[in-house]
């Protein structure tokens, strides 16, 4: 007797007809047809059953604060720093919470049960490092929040910028981030990763830095992150985020930096909806996508996991805490629409992003943590293609949200009386 069955699921990778059996919070069996019965049983009806979708990029304090105090009317990061930097004197803790607490509800209704949010230590009070450690801690029973201490003004560049960022970290920031391109100078963002990387490895803790967020091919921080990752012993705790540089560098050079990535094993972390969104913007035309170069890093063995990085903030005013709508993004500007490359692309968004978070737990195997999303589509690039309703969110083998299959009734003389979107897979 199990506290929970779901019946034949399809896996991400490929399986089907799976049932999967949970005692109070953990997998216990992943077989076909399980024999025995359970206090809940969820038919999945041969639909995709995946463990749940992860963001490793996101910016908590900024989210749903769109319109305040004002729009970014040029629609450029530089103005949406500027902009949060209008706000930033105005947030209240308890404004702070709510909305983040507003968005984790908006998560959970998607799958999406774990973040890590980015946290602007720039102002000296750090309201905003407070009220993150609070949502931390009331979602911790279905969200794994993980905070990383965000220099946003730049690290050397705000006044108080090295020790507002120490004392994050002193108040339980879990990661160290950084902003090296924002810096003043080359040097200066040279060497901000430096220490930045002495702070991590002093400490013991992981780096996640804004790294090279910018069109500029000559914004190489990454080699520098990359190298330091090597030189503390760092491997595996480093993620680069954005890395859009890398979308307009000499091949040449690319060509060396990927191994040198590769060495450090770096967690790479692309942007799709707000690096399309914000890069190129000095172009005319041809304008560049500014996404990196994820096939290429994917290939030579780079853990890559997309991050949506903003909903509804100064810097993107679009958004929904869907990360299939991430990945949707991330198929197009990567152009990646091949079966196998949906997986991978998928996988970004769920074990990869897991990794780069060292969920502990994670997954469908037996004795995994019974997280699990029953979705209305049968695989992963139908996922992706479709962004389906989540018919089923299972945290720790408890069903914590649902929703009702989407189906659209026709009135149509000789046609169907019903539309499922899911039921659309090629008739061969
Ligand atoms: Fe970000």
């Amino acid at each position: 007797m199990f506290d929970l069955i779901v019946r034949n699921a399809n896996l991400p990778d490929g399986r089907s007809g799976i049932d999967i059996a949970v005692r109070a919070d953990k997998i216990i069996e992943v077989a076909p047809r399980i024999a025995a019965t359970a206090g809940t049983e969820i038919d999945a009806t041969g639909r995709l059953v995946t463990p749940p979708f992860v963001d490793p990029h996101f910016h908590m304090d900024a989210t749903l604060s769109l319109g305040l105090p004002r729009m970014n009317r040029s629609g450029t990061l530089l103005e949406g720093i500027a902009l949060w930097g209008e706000l930033r004197p105005t947030l209240t803790r308890d404004a702070l919470v709510d909305r983040a607490l507003r968005y984790c509800d908006l998560a959970v209704s998607q799958g999406l049960l774990a973040v890590r949010t980015h946290v602007d230590t720039s102002d000296p009070a750090l309201v905003t490092v407070e009220a993150m450690l609070e949502v931390k801690h009331r979602v911790a029973p279905y969200l794994t929040l993980q905070t990383v201490a965000f220099p946003q003004d730049g690290y050397y560049r705000a006044e108080q910028g090295v020790k507002s960022l120490e004392r994050a970290l002193d108040m339980g920031v879990d990661i160290v981030g950084g902003i090296p391109h924002f810096e003043r100078t080359m040097e200066d963002g040279r060497l901000s990763v430096q220490a930045l990387c002495r702070i991590a490895a002093d400490r013991g803790l992981p780096v996640d830095m804004h790294c090279d967020e910018t069109d500029d091919p000559l914004s190489r921080h990454v080699e520098t992150l990359a190298a330091e990752t090597i030189r503390f012993g760092l491997q595996g705790r480093v993620a680069g985020s954005h890395l859009t540089s890398m979308h307009s560098m000499d091949n040449y050079y690319v060509s060396k930096l990927i191994p040198l990535m590769a060495e450090a094993q770096m967690n790479v972390i692309p942007n799709p909806l707000i690096n399309i969104m914000l890069q190129g913007r000095h172009d005319s035309y041809p304008k560049r996508r500014g996404m990196t170069r994820v096939r290429e890093l994917m290939a030579a063995g780079l853990n890559v996991s997309f991050g949506h990085d903003c909903v509804m903030d100064p810097w993107y005013s679009m958004g929904s805490g869907d990360m299939l709508e991430v990945g949707h993004m991330a198929v197009h500007v990567a152009q990646m629409a091949g079966i196998e490359e949906k997986t991978q692309i998928f996988n970004a968004l769920t074990v990869n992003s897991a990794k780069t978070m060292g969920l502990a737990g994670y997954g469908l195997d037996k004795g995994c943590t019974a997280d699990l999303v029953v979705l209305q589509a049968r695989d992963p690039a139908e996922a992706l293609r479709l962004k389906p309703a989540r018919l089923a969110v299972i945290k720790s083998g408890k069903i914590i949200a649902s929703t009702a299959p989407r189906s659209s009734t026709l009135n149509l003389p000789g046609r169907p009386t019903s539309v499922d979107a899911s039921d659309y897979a090629p008739r061969l």
